[in-house]
């Protein structure tokens, strides 16, 4: 049984705030409040992201089953959910520095765009010797942190562009990419724990997956707005080449930012996410449906819930608020909860 966060089970909650585009980081207090009181044992996290959300439904005795179609999204959820033990101690360390005989992909095929000539020979030597470790979750805290320091050593914390000129003032430049790592390693070695359930973690598309073990479904997928782009593929492919040494995909040569194709996902248009919502919904018909939404959104609420009444859902929606309610509804839009039991 899940017992609720007023008792032992809960501890303080120690997820590094990320830079990952959409994730909740700012709402979590509200979330929190909410997911304790819904009365389920297993969850299934859809659209992961930065894990930020599994992490609390973890914090909160949920068993958790995550999915998001980035590899990087899924070596967060490895290392912080579904990791309950392990931690990357000084030897670790030391093995992930260690000089090697590496070809140099990174110094020679991203050279001048993102990092300085040091910082990629330095990227070329760590990813070479994480892409050796044996160690699952090792691997997944390794690249976690490879991924999070290279957004937080990257302007704007993108790579749609290249150069370094944006953002002088950035105030994340002041730390080399080293020092990122290093202290992208604590940050996340301090969050890990035990929850007492075990968890797992799928990374792939989540239209293939016919069926869950899980009593919660919770969906916050990328919403198709009026104003543009939502693929996080396309906006971190580097860190997502990272994490697999570029060997799930090719590379653009001819583009400037030496990008790979965007990732495929119904969720990448406004008909496709029409459609998915629709599969999902008939999918997860017999099980209680959390669903995200905001203003931003071009498929409106009331599309939504009248697709899930339509199921049979008895429906009710809850307004979420965030700290600086004024300046996040200008950015994030006005943010809500769909509950569909
Ligand atoms: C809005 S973000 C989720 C944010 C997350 N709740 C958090 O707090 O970080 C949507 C996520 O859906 C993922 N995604 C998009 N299409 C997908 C698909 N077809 N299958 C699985 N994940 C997908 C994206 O990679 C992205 O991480």
């Amino acid at each position: 049984m899940r017992n609720k966060t007023n008792n032992k089970i809960f501890r303080s909650f120690k997820y590094p705030a990320t830079l990952y585009r959409g994730n909740q980081c700012r709402i979590i207090a509200s979330l929190k409040q909410f997911l304790d009181d819904l009365g389920a044992e297993k969850v299934f996290d859809a659209f992961s992201g930065s894990g930020v959300v599994s992490y609390l439904f973890k914090n909160l005795g949920y068993e958790v089953l995550s999915c998001d179609n980035m590899q990087y999204a899924y070596h967060l959820n490895k290392a912080l959910v579904e990791n309950s033990h392990h931690t990357l101690n000084q030897q670790d360390i030391s093995f992930i520095f260690q000089n090697n005989e590496n070809p140099g992909f990174i110094t020679e095929t991203f050279k001048g765009l993102y990092f300085s000539e040091a910082e990629n020979r330095l990227l070329d030597r760590v990813c070479f010797n994480i892409h050796r470790m044996k160690h699952p979750y090792k691997k997944s805290l390794a690249l976690a942190a490879l991924g999070r320091a290279c957004l937080r050593r990257r302007p704007r914390s993108i790579f749609t562009y290249v150069g370094f000129h944006h953002d002088t003032s950035f105030e994340n430049l002041k730390t080399t990419l080293k020092d990122h790592f290093l202290i992208a390693i604590q940050d996340l070695n301090r969050a890990v724990f035990n929850s007492g359930k075990s968890h797992q973690t799928i990374c792939g598309d989540v239209m293939s997956i016919q069926s869950v073990d899980a009593d919660l479904i919770y969906l916050d997928p990328p919403y198709p707005t009026l104003k543009g782009d939502n693929d996080n593929s396309r906006r971190y492919h580097f860190i997502e080449g990272l994490c697999t040494n570029w060997s799930h995909v090719k590379i653009q040569h001819e583009t400037k930012t030496k990008k790979f194709e965007r990732y495929k996902s119904m969720f990448n248009t406004i008909e496709g996410s029409r459609k998915a919502f629709e599969e999902l919904f008939n999918r997860f018909q017999d099980k209680t449906i959390l669903l995200y939404w905001n203003s931003m959104s071009a498929i409106s609420r009331d599309e939504l819930v009248e697709k899930l009444i339509s199921k049979n859902k008895k429906v009710n929606v809850f307004e979420l608020s965030s700290k600086s309610s004024n300046q996040n509804h200008e950015l994030f839009g006005r943010e809500y909860l769909i509950l569909a039991k």
